[in-house]
């Protein structure tokens, strides 16, 4: 049996199976043929055109309904990897154009769906709203209104995610302070695609305890340092990041010099199906390529769990 995975860094619409989206288009009479392969992958060059393909992705998540399906057939792939327990990125952008009435909606669709999973499959959803830098701050703000009126113990993160090279993380701060500030838990996307002083930003400016990705900070020796005595946690995503061509090889990646330099580091998909990943495949290529073997596993998962957003009973029923 494969070994119980938590798992902290998925976007609900980016782990969407191509042929699920193919099938809405088909269904909804929407033409979307243009963002597949022949194959039936998604087709994309690059990590802005991938922005892109994922945009007219989601115009055939029409509604609440077609969300309720989604999570459904996302957490039955997430629990065939052995994925017990899945903090995942919602987008009110994507769900209803960040409209608190309709958020409320879908939240409440995508919240069912999750828990008949969570009976069906025995795994845990736990949702992070998350806002999207390349819409603006304004647009943030209206992310995070909806976050903060649907925080609770289901509802437990706010994040950001898109374009990195889009503002400042700073122009950011009223959407996560007013996230805070309902009592939900902060995390953004910083240090892949700009370098360490991104994840220096979005420490000291939105005050996060945890980054998505950060691995660029494996440049600055002192910041490792900052970063290990901070207890701030990572969510890796090393297939994404080698796919989308931050690093060139899985050998390249500093996921485990940052580990051995005493990091909280936690291993995620990102956005599986695009990047032709899953949680199985990336703990089967860190074992290979690093060796890890499975103490280190344990311990990832523990690093997982101790960072997890979740309260401590839903923490301990997984554990
Ligand atoms: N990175 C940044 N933003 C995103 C991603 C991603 O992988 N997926 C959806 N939004
Ligand atoms: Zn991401």
């Amino acid at each position: 049996m494969a070994r119980p995975k938590v798992e902290l860094h998925l976007h609900l619409e980016g782990a969407a199976p191509p042929a699920f989206i193919r099938g809405l288009g088909r269904e909804k009479k929407i033409d979307i043929s243009g963002i597949f392969t022949p194959e039936g992958g998604y087709a994309y060059r690059d990590f802005e055109h991938f922005l892109s393909v994922y945009d007219t992705a989601c115009t055939v998540l029409i509604g609440p309904e077609e969300f309720h399906r989604l999570v459904h057939a996302v957490l039955e792939e997430s629990a065939a990897n052995g994925v017990v327990y899945s903090e995942t990125f919602l987008s009110p952008d994507f769900c209803g154009g960040c409209d608190l009435g309709a958020w409320r909606e879908y939240l409440a669709a995508i919240r069912e769906a999750a828990e008949q999973a969570e009976t069906q499959h025995g795994i845990t959803l736990r949702g992070i709203v998350t806002c999207i830098r390349h819409l603006g701050p304004e647009q943030a703000k209206k992310a995070a209104i909806c976050a903060a009126e649907t925080a609770g113990d289901w509802l437990v993160g706010f994040g950001m995610g898109g374009a990195e090279n889009m503002g400042e993380q700073k122009d950011f701060a009223w959407a996560f302070d007013a996230a805070r500030e309902a009592g939900l838990r902060l995390t953004t996307h910083a240090g892949e695609w700009r370098g360490p002083d991104e994840v220096r930003a979005a420490v000291r400016d939105l005050g996060v305890e945890r980054v998505g990705h950060g691995v660029r900070a494996a440049e600055d020796p002192a910041l490792v340092e900052e970063l290990a005595e901070a207890g701030i946690t990572l969510e890796c995503c090393p297939g994404s990041n080698v796919f989308l061509g931050v690093y060139d090889r899985l050998e390249d990646h500093p996921i485990d010099e940052l580990r051995r330099a005493g990091v909280n580091v936690t291993v995620s998909t990102d956005d599986p199906p695009f990047f032709h990943t899953t949680m199985r495949r990336e703990y089967a290529a860190l074992a290979r390529c690093f060796n890890w073997d499975a103490d280190v596993f344990d311990a990832v998962t523990k690093t997982a769990l101790d960072a997890a957003f979740c309260d401590t009973a839903t923490r301990d029923r997984i554990a």
